[in-house]
């Protein structure tokens, strides 16, 4: 009885875990202004790609360009790399 009380209580512990990643997860593919924040900054200042002001067509060549730049080009899923164009043309 009580082996099934720990599990069931470790079960919801994981669930509890599992749900919370899911919803970083959501947040962050979903924020294209806090990708640029974290991930296009390592080489130069956001003040580089603020200052910028491309048109859609720029942004995907120049964030490709990036991605490709060494090890330390940003690596981006798809639906990362289309949150962040739409928020580079909105700025
Ligand atoms: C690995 C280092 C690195 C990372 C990470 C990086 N950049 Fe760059 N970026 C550079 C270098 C080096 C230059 C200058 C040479 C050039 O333009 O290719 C540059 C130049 C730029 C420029 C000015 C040139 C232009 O074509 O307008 C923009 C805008 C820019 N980066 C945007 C971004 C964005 C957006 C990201 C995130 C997706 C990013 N960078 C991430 C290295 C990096």
């Amino acid at each position: 009885m009580k082996k099934m009380i720990l599990s069931s209580l470790l079960l919801g512990l994981m669930a509890f875990v599992l749900m919370q990643g899911f919803q970083v997860r959501e947040l962050g593919a979903g924020s294209g202004e806090s990708i640029a924040q974290e991930r296009c900054t390592a080489c130069h200042g956001i003040g580089r790609v603020e200052r910028a002001g491309h048109d859609r067509a720029r942004w995907n060549s120049t964030v490709r360009r990036m991605m490709g730049k060494s090890n330390f080009g940003p690596k981006l899923s798809d639906a990362e790399f289309e949150a962040l164009i739409e928020y580079l043309v909105s700025i």
